[in-house]
């Protein structure tokens, strides 16, 4: 029920922004260029996302800018929540080749796939700021020699623990393995149920069939020591004991230590049951560490993060995710929207978005700014979980990455719905990526 609302709710938005796009598309080119020869008011547009504090950051961050440039509005496109469903989003504007959308919030698994709709910010001054970012990223976000987007914020995922509960059950660590996990996340649940709570669940995290669980399986599969999916030679590496059993041990937590509603669940549903104190565990990113102290938050205080477990690998593994900041090849105003794009990107507004919303700089400096890490002490103590998390293959599958996932999360996902074994799943995900790939 849930679900089909959000899906209905989902498909009406991008209805709405698609209808849009097409009615904006030419008509608005023309309108921007008369404005800006008669020396009006140029209007940029921001797609951005709206996951947790998102939106109202860049809300925040757009009204200094406005303020600064009298000349220039900004409006910020409210856009889904589910990476998968931006990306749907966005190539209706970009197959439109919409002027609509000036900026576009970018996943870190997207420059491959969309460069060829992207500018290229060299050509507008990037070079002066790129070396103070996480070269990774850069080069990441670099497409045949183009800088096709600037890192905005970096995301790892991470394992959410209370820190009552664990006192209170005798625990006087998180879990270290995903058995560990499996066994602590069982006995607290039993126990808080026994105590009056029915809707108490163990562990929750992210088992959409969408990008998130293409996050989380990842993580399952190489803290499992079954690799990446795709290695960065190429090699489809995906078919393998240690990979299917991986999958076979998150199978077994749906209906046990997580609810079978966790199928359904992005982020925010796995924020919302943790932050309202129903679950012991979570997996999630960095965001939710901020509004998880906020004063409305039932679980205030009364929660740490740590790295996720182990499995046979012998050491745990976060995805690495992130969002970064692009420009239109079609946008009407590429020098303004550059010049906007650099604003939004700079040490101050990183800086701020760490600070409120526990977002990772992709500014190196600001792992060692002292307001930053008052706030977020985690992005020092965890530091090396954000330099070694492990990346989705996006390179080396570019431009076809979101075609790989999809077949990668769909399998898994079926795994987890009992409709087929880890084994099977394994081997039909390598099957369908050798086709893509051919
Ligand atoms: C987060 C990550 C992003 C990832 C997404 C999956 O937003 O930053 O990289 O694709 O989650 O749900």
């Amino acid at each position: 029920m849930k679900l089909l609302k959000k899906i209905t709710l989902c498909s009406t938005a991008i209805c709405i922004a698609m209808m849009s796009v097409f009615a904006n598309g030419t008509q608005e080119m023309a309108n921007q260029e008369k404005m800006a020869s008669s020396s009006e008011k140029i209007k940029l547009v921001v797609a951005a996302g709206a996951v947790g504090q998102e939106l109202q950051l860049v809300k925040d961050a757009a009204d200094i800018y406005m303020e600064m440039h009298p000349n220039i509005e900004v409006e910020c496109l409210e856009t889904p929540d589910l990476s998968t469903d931006r990306l749907g989003l966005y190539l209706q504007y970009f197959e439109a080749k919409s002027s609509a959308v000036d900026l576009y919030q970018i996943d870190v698994i997207w420059p491959g796939d969309i460069a060829e709709h992207l500018l290229d910010l060299n050509e507008y001054g990037a070079k002066e700021y790129t070396s103070d970012h996480f070269s990774s990223i850069v080069q990441n976000n670099t497409v045949d020699g183009k800088l096709v987007a600037m890192p905005w914020f970096t995301d790892a995922g991470l394992l959410y623990y209370r820190t009552d509960l664990l006192k209170k059950y005798g625990y006087s660590a998180p879990p270290k393995t995903w058995k560990e996990l499996t066994e602590m996340a069982k006995t607290i649940q039993m126990g808080e149920r026994d105590a009056g709570n029915q809707d108490f669940w163990g562990y929750v995290w992210q088992g959409n069939s969408y990008e998130g669980l293409t996050c989380d399986a990842l993580e399952w599969v190489y803290s499992n020591g079954g690799g990446s999916i795709v290695e960065p030679d190429g090699t489809i590496s995906i078919d393998n004991a240690k990979a299917a059993s991986a999958i076979d041990m998150a199978a077994s937590w749906v209906g046990n230590i997580s609810p079978d509603g966790v199928l359904g669940f992005g982020e925010e549903d796995a924020r919302n049951m943790f932050q309202g104190g129903n679950a012991c565990f979570m997996r999630n990113w960095p965001y939710a560490y901020s509004l998880g102290n906020s004063k409305d938050s039932m679980i205030m205080g009364k929660f740490d993060v740590a790295p996720l477990p182990a499995g046979d690998s012998g050491h745990g593994a976060a995805a690495l995710g992130g969002w970064q900041l692009a420009c239109s090849k079609y946008s009407a105003h590429k020098k303004e929207a550059a010049d906007l794009l650099f604003f939004l990107a700079d040490y101050e507004q990183q800086k701020t978005r760490a600070i409120v919303g526990s977002m990772n700089p992709t500014i190196m400096s600001l792992y060692k700014d002292s307001d930053v890490l008052s706030a977020t002490p985690f992005f020092g103590s965890l530091y090396d979980v954000f330099t070694e998390a492990v990346a989705r293959p996006s390179t080396v599958t570019a431009p076809k990455y979101a075609e790989v996932s999809k077949v990668f999360f769909s399998e898994v996902h079926d795994a987890l719905a009992g409709k087929q074994s880890g084994t099977k799943a394994v081997r039909n995900i390598k099957l369908d990526i050798e086709d893509i790939m051919d």
